[in-house]
């Protein structure tokens, strides 16, 4: 295991552990809750989709408390909305651990706010949940990574859209550091297979519908076979309706994406998302008795017409998964209950996931769905198996690595 070593050895590492603070005060009972810290942005122009991922959090939260606990001790989030700025994650997240005495953190959609983060849980050893696919190449002993990896999603939507679509693909995204690093990933297996890069942009994160329009008009005139989009958040909605606006055909030049969910779908119009493309661990549409339960409990406590999406199951079941692992230690000790996390699955609304311990990344389900009138993904393909987390692309080419899809 690559972490499994990784013990307190360091005296200038504390062990932040609310259950040693707890024990360390003979008066306080042994039935106080376990805090828990959460950060999402619930304002701003991540809240589109980090809204759900709060959620997604909380109704584990609920179900764990209600099902008694874990060792018959409550779960209370000690939440902060860092309002889409990726500087604040790094603020709250020193404001959990030193402040509120909070050892794990379950939060972050953007790589820019992961990375705000990293500093201080690998500083102050405490451990961060992160449900959002990512562009990889990154393992810290302090990040249990759920989302998926670019050989979980970025390998299995290319081979599709060379096949469906053709091989000229045109690179927008958000300007930060996920989608250029997606990018790089993604023009290296289109170059290895003989596809090209015929045009890349970048816009802000703040972007606006206007923003957008020149960058539809160059693609009305480059003509590509694909549009790749890394663009995230609000944005997403407005390069959708930009290029609804101008009359483009997806059925003929879709939209792909790994980041374009349930959630940005409902924001954007159904009719303006119908045909696009997205690969991901999971679709609303999953079928299964973990994902029914999770769609009708989901609704039952959010609302009924709004839509499960990847980021709020991810969100959902590492929460479970943590709760698993917790249970069986009785500890927030980072290294007693991260040695617990590893190796451990769960029967996730997705299908059986595990967190894999050569990297602290989770072995996911790789699915690729094309939008439909109604909002929700029909599924064109999908692994036969989870397919095993592979953060820096070291099996790429070995097809037992990448796992076979249907
Ligand atoms: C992302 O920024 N990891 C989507």
């Amino acid at each position: 295991m690559l972490f499994e070593s990784n013990k307190n050895n360091n005296p200038s590492r504390p062990s932040n552990s609310v259950e040693g603070l707890i024990m360390s005060n003979p008066t306080q009972a042994t039935s106080a809750p376990w805090r828990i810290g959460v950060l999402f942005s619930r304002t701003g122009f991540m809240s589109v989709i980090e809204e759900t991922q709060y959620q997604g959090t909380q109704l584990a939260i609920e179900e764990v408390n209600e099902a008694g606990g874990v060792c018959g001790r409550e779960l209370v989030p000690v939440a902060y909305d860092p309002g889409s700025d990726s500087a604040a994650y790094g603020h709250y997240a020193k404001r959990l651990m030193v402040e509120d005495q909070v050892s794990t953190i379950f939060g972050c959609y953007t790589s820019s706010s992961r990375k705000a983060v990293l500093p201080v849980v690998e500083r102050l050893n405490g451990l961060l949940w992160y449900p959002t696919l990512y562009e990889g190449f990154e393992a810290s002993p302090n990040v249990i990574y759920t989302g998926a990896s670019p050989n979980q999603n970025s390998l299995a939507l290319c081979r599709y859209l060379m096949d469906t679509f053709g091989t000229r693909f045109y690179f927008v995204g958000s300007d930060y550091i996920y989608p250029r690093e997606s990018n790089r990933v993604m023009r290296e297996l289109l170059k290895s297979n003989g596809g090209s890069v015929v045009g890349e942009r970048y816009v802000n994160v703040y972007a606006r519908w206007q923003d957008f329009v020149p960058i539809i008009q160059d693609i009305k005139r480059v003509r590509p076979d694909v549009i790749f989009s890394t663009v995230v958040g609000e944005g997403t909605v407005f390069l959708y309706q930009a290029y609804a606006n101008v009359g483009l055909d997806p059925k003929q030049v879709p939209i792909a994406s790994l980041t374009t969910t349930e959630a940005e779908i409902a924001a954007m119009g159904f009719d303006v998302g119908e045909g696009h493309v997205t690969a991901a661990s999971y679709f609303q549409g999953v079928e299964g008795s973990a994902n029914n339960a999770f769609v009708q409990r989901f609704k039952k406590r959010f609302g009924a017409d709004i839509s499960t999406n990847m980021c709020a199951e991810a969100s959902y079941f590492q929460l479970h998964l943590f709760a698993k692992a917790l249970e069986q230690v009785n500890s927030l000790d980072t290294e007693v209950l991260r040695s617990m996390v590893f190796g451990t699955s769960f029967d996730a609304p997705q299908g059986a996931v595990t967190v894999n311990p050569m990297s602290g990344h989770t072995d996911l389900w790789t699915r690729i769905g094309r939008a439909n009138r109604q909002g929700q993904f029909d599924v064109v393909s999908q692994s036969k198996e989870p397919v095993h987390a592979d953060p820096f692309l070291i099996g790429y080419g070995r097809a037992t690595q990448t796992g076979s899809v249907q």
